[in-house]
């Protein structure tokens, strides 16, 4: 990858200390295996929202992946849904929901997907993506909350990068209706900005990015206006528990909160008719310092008994799943990695990737003395905390 685009997937906040706590918290527990328990045959699968599903992990949403290669969101796609893996496809892809689904529909026809919503400020934006989500198959809606700004992120600062700015990852909102209808009320900069050589190429980014001709989303500024309406809509920070009543009303799928870390958060979520959380700092990229999101779970799972939780943020192995199971998830999600095979090979890579977290999974699973996850998760492998030198 550019050293853009790697300072882009790989970075965190700030100092990167949530980053590391992510890891220490994996490390932290340690698994104590069990002999003679007939494993002969394993079960790796996990049913969630009444459907089953091969394995217990899935794609975390990613935006702007055409950073890593330009087969990006479809490439990704393609690869779950030919192993059967959920793809939570992001707001901030940078190829349309509907192509992502209609590739995954000629692997799999029906392949699990489910959307992953930054929430507009538009009420009627935030409707049309809800609706085309619908529209594709997607099987759960998962709104992120930890992002309604963006974090600090020093290496994106030092280098002067963000994608979303060159036009990048706004798929979603190109093509859709409601968006493409805001853009003659885009707002226009405060200041005129000096001319440099790094704002041509934005501009002309923008506009390449746009759907047709480059030319006429140049000439028409309609490229430019999608940056700028994008940053004036894109998030709403003035969002409380109060709103959740709006959005459950406008969706039958079963909705997730991603993001959250306290296990108040977590019985408010309940409260408001939420379905699941996906626990998660965002993989370190919002709150320098925040809780590792696996040491977050005992008190969410307690205190959201009936919630599904998903945890993401550091799962990298098959010991790490088998560890945020064994603690209450009902299933993992996983970001960076999958970037990074994508980057290596496209889609091939992703399914690559896929097929060694499985075969990893089911080896820790197995040699742990577990047959099944529904085993692991009714405490029949034993963690413990590591001892300390
Ligand atoms: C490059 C990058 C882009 C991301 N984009 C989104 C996004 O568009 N929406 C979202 O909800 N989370 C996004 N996330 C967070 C991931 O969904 C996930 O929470 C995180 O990557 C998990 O941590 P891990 O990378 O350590 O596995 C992004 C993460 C990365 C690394």
């Amino acid at each position: 990858m550019s050293p853009t685009a790697h300072g882009y997937i790989a970075g965190g906040a700030s100092a990167e200390t949530t980053v590391t706590a992510n890891r220490a918290a994996f490390d932290a527990w340690r698994i104590v295996p069990r002999m003679l328990t007939d494993i002969s045959s394993r079960d790796t699968g996990v049913s969630l929202f009444g459907r089953r599903l091969p394995q217990p992990f899935m794609l975390a949403p990613i935006g702007a992946l055409e950073l890593a290669h330009r087969e990006a969101d479809v490439g990704a796609a393609r690869a779950a849904a030919a192993a059967g893996v959920p793809a939570i496809l992001s707001s901030q892809a940078s190829q349309p929901m509907e192509a992502c689904t209609a590739a995954m529909d000629t692997v799999t026809p029906g392949a699990p997907r489910w959307f992953q919503l930054y929430w507009p400020k538009s009420d009627a934006l935030a409707t049309s993506l809800i609706g085309r989500a619908e529209a594709c198959g997607c099987e759960a809606l998962v709104v992120t909350l930890d992002t309604p700004l963006l974090g600090w992120r020093p290496r994106d600062l030092d280098l002067g990068h963000l994608p979303f700015l060159r036009g990048q990852g706004l798929a979603q909102y190109t093509h859709d209706p409601v968006f493409q209808s805001m853009l003659a009320d885009a707002p226009a900069d405060a200041d005129r900005p000096s001319i440099t050589p790094r704002l041509l190429g934005n501009v002309l980014a923008s506009a390449r990015h746009y759907p047709g001709s480059t030319w006429r989303a140049l000439t028409s500024g309609r490229g430019l206006a999608t940056v700028r309406q994008f940053v004036a809509t894109y998030s709403r920070p003035d969002l409380t528990w109060a709103d959740l009543a709006w959005l459950r009303e406008r969706t039958r799928l079963p909705i997730l909160l991603k993001g959250v870390l306290s296990a108040e958060d977590a019985r408010l979520a309940a409260e408001a008719g939420m379905d699941g959380l996906i626990v998660s700092n965002h993989g370190g990229r919002q709150v320098d310092g925040a809780i590792a999101s696996l040491d977050a779970l005992i008190d969410i799972r307690g205190a959201a008994p009936d919630l599904t939780l998903v945890l993401d943020s550091g799962v990298r192995t098959g010991a790490d799943v088998l560890k945020a199971l064994a603690l209450g998830a009902d299933a993992v999600a996983i970001g960076r990695p999958y970037a990074y095979a994508l980057a290596l090979a496209g889609a091939a890579g992703v399914a690559e990737w896929i097929a060694n977290m499985a075969a990893d999974f089911e080896l820790t699973m197995a040699l742990s003395g577990a047959r099944s996850v529904d085993e692991l998760r009714a405490g029949n492998v034993e963690l413990r905390p590591a001892a300390r030198s």
